[in-house]
């Protein structure tokens, strides 16, 4: 069984005050690999008050450096020790108009500098209720391969979220995060993807009080961790819930 990955995505919260309080908090957990994925003005704070935890941000640009106004290019998330970047959150695709190929070439620029993307990918609640859901993961997933190749996509993290498990406050149940997750795994492996090697976590309202549930579901390999990242003691209790016995 793979080591677990619990990663935090602060999303557009924080402020260095916050910051410090909630960072005094964290602390490594042995047995299960965490990180937080940040805004950018806040890697360096956050970096250097990280006690056994990854730093990671939640965007990079395809482009490697020039006339791109507003981006941030995977070198500089290098230099700022960032070892993850998630790709492609729903919330990027919906509100920033991403689409899958870009989502494709993000991935390929962060694992060209030494960045672990973490690719995010998942249903609508009316794709789920028309039973497309395997159909659409499968359909983001084959944008990422077609740019990236089948030999790099061990090098990536991958993300099932739920479009409607996230925020809602009730995330999928194990038996639907079940079969995503194997069918990703079965997906990959057609590709000839190593997928045995590729940590596919789940994100979509992960809380205290579901964690242990959701981490025991086969083929979950941890979780992208929105709301609850953002208090210490459910962080913490969330991570805690990963450890692989
Ligand atoms: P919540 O945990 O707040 O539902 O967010 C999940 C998410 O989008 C993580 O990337």
């Amino acid at each position: 069984m793979l080591k677990k990955l619990v990663a935090g995505n602060w999303k557009l919260n924080g402020s260095l005050a916050a910051n410090e309080a909630l960072l005094s908090a964290l602390a490594a957990v042995p047995g299960v690999d965490v990180a937080v994925c940040v805004p950018f003005p806040y890697l360096a704070q956050v970096g250097e008050g990280l006690r056994g935890i990854e730093l990671g941000a939640q965007n990079v640009s395809e482009y490697g450096a020039g006339a791109y106004t507003g981006e941030v290019s995977a070198a500089m998330l290098v230099e700022f020790a960032c070892r993850y970047v998630i790709v492609g959150h729903s919330e990027r695709r919906a509100l920033f108009a991403e689409n899958d190929a870009a989502i494709g070439r993000k991935a390929a620029a962060a694992i060209k500098a030494g960045l672990v993307p973490i690719v995010c990918v998942g249903e609508t609640l009316a794709e789920r209720e028309a039973g497309q859901a395997m159909e659409v993961v499968g359909r983001q997933l084959a944008a990422v391969l077609d740019v990236v190749g089948a030999a790099k996509m061990g090098q990536m993290v991958l993300a099932y979220e739920p479009v409607w498990a996230i925020g809602a406050g009730r995330s999928a149940n194990a038996a639907q995060v079940g079969e995503v997750h194997s069918g990703i795994r079965a997906w990959l492996r057609a590709q000839g993807v190593a997928a045995d090697d590729v940590r596919i976590l789940y994100g979509g309202s992960v809380k205290p009080d579901n964690a242990v549930e959701l981490f025991a579901v086969a083929d979950v390999d941890g979780g992208l961790i929105g709301g609850a990242s953002l208090v210490a003691d459910d962080f913490m209790t969330i991570c805690r819930a990963a450890v692989v016995k």
